[in-house]
């Protein structure tokens, strides 16, 4: 394993981290012996950087991770979030932020991450998401300076909207955060437009979530792919969805027909290209994933021309004037 400093912090994180959502809700059926099983043979492979939240089955991942930790504490650094107060998911620019994040309910809600990660100081709290339009008076980040300063939390961070990859760019300009959670992968780009170089220039941590597209990356979806209804997968590829990604996904397979690569590692090693990506974490659901997941930051970089080709790829899904 390959480590690398996550900015500011210092800390010295493994280049893949483990993303603890899907052992928490919303992934269909997870068996938490293998959740356990996983994080387990993630860190005997390595891993020391662990991403979840009070979201993921209202701290059920937090406690898992904590059960996993009580021999193990001090390998690990874990960065969990706390959602915002009732209301639009993502927020909607007309929403108050002292409204959705007010003072009281940060405390309440960081106190409650604290029990279920059975810690008296957490290592990074993040804010679940955020919108653009909170950047003029960003009144939580107050909050959790204060917290920082109190001992209750150690650094800062945010995680983005999921529509809009750049909207913590004047935040990190403005010296609010330690680090950032960022879609970046193959298809999702745009964080190379800004956010990454402006994580360089301000020494940011930076986190990457969704490496594989919730899975499509990795190659194994095929185009008539049905996920159970408790699997958020089933909305987020709904519809022709699946097909029309799988039919990206198989033109880059083409492109990796000559390479040492697999379509996982590939997905993997676009993102750790660049360098202002601190770690990538990866969801990890069994003890195969961890292993394939975790080698594959031992593997040499993509060469420059594939680079170059993957770079074609991107997908900016949210625009249809070119059609689907
Ligand atoms: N708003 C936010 O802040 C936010 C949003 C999303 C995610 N996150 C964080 O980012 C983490 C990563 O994102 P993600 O888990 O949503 O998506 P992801 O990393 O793109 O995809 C993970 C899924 O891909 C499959 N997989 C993983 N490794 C594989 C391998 N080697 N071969 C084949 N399949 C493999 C697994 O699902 P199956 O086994 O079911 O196929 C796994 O759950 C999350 O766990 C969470 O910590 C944060």
């Amino acid at each position: 394993m390959k480590y690398r400093i996550l900015g500011r912090t210092g800390l010295r994180v493994s280049e893949i981290g483990f993303g603890a959502w899907a052992i928490g809700s919303h992934w269909g059926t997870q068996n938490v012996s293998d959740s356990i099983d996983s994080l387990n043979k993630a860190m005997d492979l390595g891993l020391n950087f662990i991403d979840t939240a009070l979201g993921y089955g209202n701290g059920k991942s937090e406690q898992i991770i904590a059960e996993v930790l009580k021999e193990r504490r001090e390998e690990v650094t874990v960065a969990t979030k706390i959602p915002p107060a009732d209301g639009p998911w993502p927020p909607s620019p007309y929403c108050n932020v002292e409204e959705r994040y007010p003072e009281k309910y940060i405390r309440k809600t960081v106190d409650t991450c604290r029990k279920n990660l059975d810690t008296d100081c957490i290592d990074i709290l993040q804010l679940h998401t955020w919108t653009r339009a909170w950047n003029r008076n960003p009144k939580p980040l107050d909050v959790l300076h204060k917290l920082k300063s109190e001992g209750i939390i150690k650094y800062i961070g945010i995680s983005t909207p999921e529509q809009d990859q750049n909207a913590l760019v004047h935040l990190m300009k403005e010296g609010y955060l330690d680090t950032v959670q960022v879609i970046y992968n193959i298809f999702e780009q745009e964080p190379a437009a800004e956010l990454l170089p402006v994580a360089l220039d301000n020494n940011i941590g930076v986190i990457v979530r969704v490496a594989y597209d919730e899975g499509m990356l990795t190659g194994k979806y095929k185009s008539n792919q049905l996920f159970p209804k408790d699997d958020f997968r089933s909305k987020y590829f709904e519809g022709d969805r699946v097909y029309r990604a799988v039919k990206r996904v198989d033109k880059i397979k083409k492109e990796l027909e000559n390479t040492e690569f697999t379509m996982a590692q590939a997905a993997l090693k676009f993102v750790l290209a660049h360098p202002a990506v601190s770690t990538i974490i990866t969801g990890i659901r069994n003890k195969n994933q961890a292993t394939q997941n975790l080698k594959t930051s031992e593997l040499p970089e993509l060469p420059e021309d594939i680079m170059h080709k993957l770079q074609q790829h991107a997908w900016l899904r949210g625009v249809w004037y070119s059609g689907k």
